[in-house]
């Protein structure tokens, strides 16, 4: 059952090759002062940088730049920002990068003329902003996140070691967002992989979850299949166009807040993750591979007619002469055989996850309550024991 809800999602894409012939449009809606906001140079390396600051010259814009936003963005560096956009009195804040540098442009946005504690009001509080808004655009060079569409801003708080997201609402959301596959080309294997777990996380943290047959579920199914195909080939052959573009799109419709419609939604995996994160600066996406299987085995019974849906319809199980159980299991060996292709991180001790950290990781983990099973802070200790157990 969908249920009754409102949908409205404001971020206008631009996909395709020469994406970014859509920029000089874009910025023509804006006034002269343009942050330009990116991480730690890869697009220095790949000539994105150039392309994006002739447009904006030849746009006649004034540019102040804020680099070196990193994977995991920290508060120390929101707050750099938010000042940095304050006195530039910017007119728009450009995001040129992955979802570190998009989350991290949108808590700029909402920072920059926020006269409370930023961190108790955003990621403590979880409140919307009620201050001046500074629109963002971005150009998306890494998928995995869905941060180009959506209102997500994760941030990482290095003194209290807890690593937040916050999802803003519709006015936070990019104004715009250019998604050219060939800017990920340049993409190291892990983080491409990692990117692709990510998804693939977004999607099963929504699908594991009521209500348990509607079409959200039908679609999840759909993008969840489209990933499985297109992420094989993009591992093989990681210029494959038509690969790389599927990828891309799946990434931002599965958490452009589409497929949440009528759902509960879980992320109880996220949370573990980004726990996990908070404590090793560890790659997101390998923070979910690495305890998503034991997680889905702790739950499993708890939703098994889910499981079996799962296996028959994302992995293509057959059901003969097997239980509910056996086919629901088969699903999940499936999803490990996939996982391993791709070479994901399946074991966290391979993300600097040492037995003496258990108890610190789970004291920042937070707990969720749309999942099939409300975890105590032992089953968390259980399931990153078990992780430690994967070869
Ligand atoms: O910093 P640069 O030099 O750009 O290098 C980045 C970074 O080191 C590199 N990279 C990005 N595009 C590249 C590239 N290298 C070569 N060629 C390219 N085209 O990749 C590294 C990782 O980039 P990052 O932006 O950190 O990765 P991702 O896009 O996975 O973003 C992860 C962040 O997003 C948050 C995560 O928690 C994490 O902080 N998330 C945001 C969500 C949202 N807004 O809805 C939801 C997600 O679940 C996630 O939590
Ligand atoms: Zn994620």
């Amino acid at each position: 059952m969908l249920g009754n809800f409102e949908y409205c999602n404001p971020t206008k894409l631009y996909f395709g090759k020469k994406a970014l012939n859509g920029l000089s449009g874009e910025l023509e809606k804006y006034g002269k002062n343009v942050l330009l906001v990116y991480g730690g140079g890869s697009i220095k390396k790949n000539g994105i940088y150039d392309e994006v600051v002739k447009i904006l010259s030849e746009c006649g814009k004034t540019v102040r730049e804020v680099s070196g936003v990193m994977p995991n963005p920290t508060y120390a560096k929101l707050l750099e920002g938010a000042k940095a956009a304050r006195e530039f009195n910017a007119d728009l804040i450009l995001a040129v990068g992955g979802g570190s540098v998009c989350d991290y442009s949108k808590g700029v946005s909402v920072s920059a003329y926020c006269n409370e504690d930023v961190w108790e009001k955003y990621y403590e509080r979880f409140e919307e902003p009620d201050c001046r808004i500074i629109p963002v655009g971005c150009v998306l060079t890494m998928v995995g996140t869905g941060s180009e569409m959506n209102g997500g801003s994760v941030i990482t708080n290095t003194d209290k070691k807890m690593k937040v997201g916050q999802v803003f609402g519709e006015n936070v959301f990019p104004k715009f967002a250019i998604l050219d596959p060939e800017y990920t080309f340049t993409l190291p294997k892990y983080q491409m992989t990692a990117g692709f777990f990510d998804i693939m996380s977004h999607i099963m943290e929504q699908y594991f979850s009521g209500s348990d047959d509607n079409t959200s579920d039908y679609i999840m199914e759909g993008l969840m299949r489209s990933l499985i195909h297109s992420s094989r080939i993009a591992v093989a052959d990681p210029l494959n166009y038509e690969a790389r573009s599927n990828i891309m799109w799946t990434a931002t419709w599965a958490l452009n807040t589409l497929v949440a419609m009528g759902k509960e939604t879980d992320w109880e995996v996220h949370m573990i993750g980004q726990a996990i994160s908070a404590h090793t600066d560890a790659t997101h996406g390998m923070t979910l591979a690495a305890v998503s299987l034991p997680y889905y085995k702790l739950i499993m019974p708890c939703g098994l007619d889910k499981f079996v849906r799962f296996a028959v319809n994302v992995w293509g199980v057959s059901v003969e002469g097997k239980t509910k159980e056996e086919i629901a299991l088969d699903g999940l060996k499936e999803m490990e055989k996939w996982m391993r292709e791709i070479g994901l991180v399946l074991n966290a001790k391979k993300l600097g996850v040492e037995p003496d950290m258990l108890g610190a990781i789970a004291d920042s983990t937070l707990i969720m309550q749309g999942g099939y099973k409300v975890l105590t802070r032992a089953d968390v200790i259980d399931i990153l024991e078990e992780s430690l157990n994967y070869e």
